[in-house]
């Protein structure tokens, strides 16, 4: 099997984001009592701003009044772009760089799959940009991880079949997203959270594509 795409989620895949929105959503937790664990904040990986919040409220056992959630996205997400202000390059993970270096030279077509709605401002800061043949983030996209949805837009905006397909995910919800497009998943990360992937690595630190991409 010939693979021809490589899709990547964002948030911490290529950056370490994933520390901003932990950081983001315990601020906004103790408004009202709450103190989130690092444990739920795993389960928030990959899901959507609206869904985290609900399943924070969830665990906090607090009805919130439409009003109040409304008001608490804005503020969770003014707070995460302010944390995020400041990035550039140096944030990009250990190891990413040479290995889009490597996918690029062996002719995989680049695509993100993210369900950030703050996808664009933070490739821009880190100027990942130019890597990508296209750009799938939280608003082009209505059901989030692990619906399929992302990838699978990022696979029909290449021309190419989720079959050929390679995704990166640290989230469990994104290698179920994965999994259910009928596409290889390569978890970053634990394997204790990722168990559902094809491949499991650490990190992109010093890893080989052409060997990594042989299923
Ligand atoms: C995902 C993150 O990439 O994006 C989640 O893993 C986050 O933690 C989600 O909630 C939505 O991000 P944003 O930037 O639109 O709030
Ligand atoms: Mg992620």
């Amino acid at each position: 099997m010939m693979y021809k795409a490589c899709l990547f989620d964002l948030d911490g895949v290529l950056v370490d984001t994933a520390i901003y929105h932990f950081q983001a959503w315990k601020n906004l937790g103790k408004q009202f009592g709450y103190e989130l664990t690092e444990e739920q904040n795993e389960q928030l990986k990959g899901v959507s701003r609206v869904e985290s919040l609900n399943k924070i409220l969830d665990w906090a056992n607090y009805t919130a009044t439409q009003e109040e959630k409304s008001v608490w996205l804005i503020e969770k997400n003014e707070d995460y772009l302010r944390l995020i202000s400041s990035m550039n390059p140096s944030e990009i993970l250990p190891g990413v760089l040479s290995f889009l270096e490597q996918i690029k030279a062996l002719g995989y077509k680049i695509a993100l799959g993210s369900a950030s709605k703050n996808a664009e401002i933070i490739l821009d800061k880190t100027g990942l940009t130019p890597w990508f043949d296209l750009i799938i983030d939280g608003n082009k996209v209505s059901k989030s991880k692990p619906d399929p949805e992302v990838f699978l837009k990022g696979a029909e905006g290449l021309g190419i079949a989720p079959e050929e397909c390679i995704v990166f995910e640290d989230a469990q919800a994104g290698v179920e997203a994965a999994k259910a497009g009928n596409m290889k998943a390569i978890g970053i990360g634990e394997s204790e959270t990722l168990f559902l992937a094809d491949k499991i690595i650490p990190n992109f630190i010093g890893v080989k594509a052409a060997e990594l991409l042989q299923f």
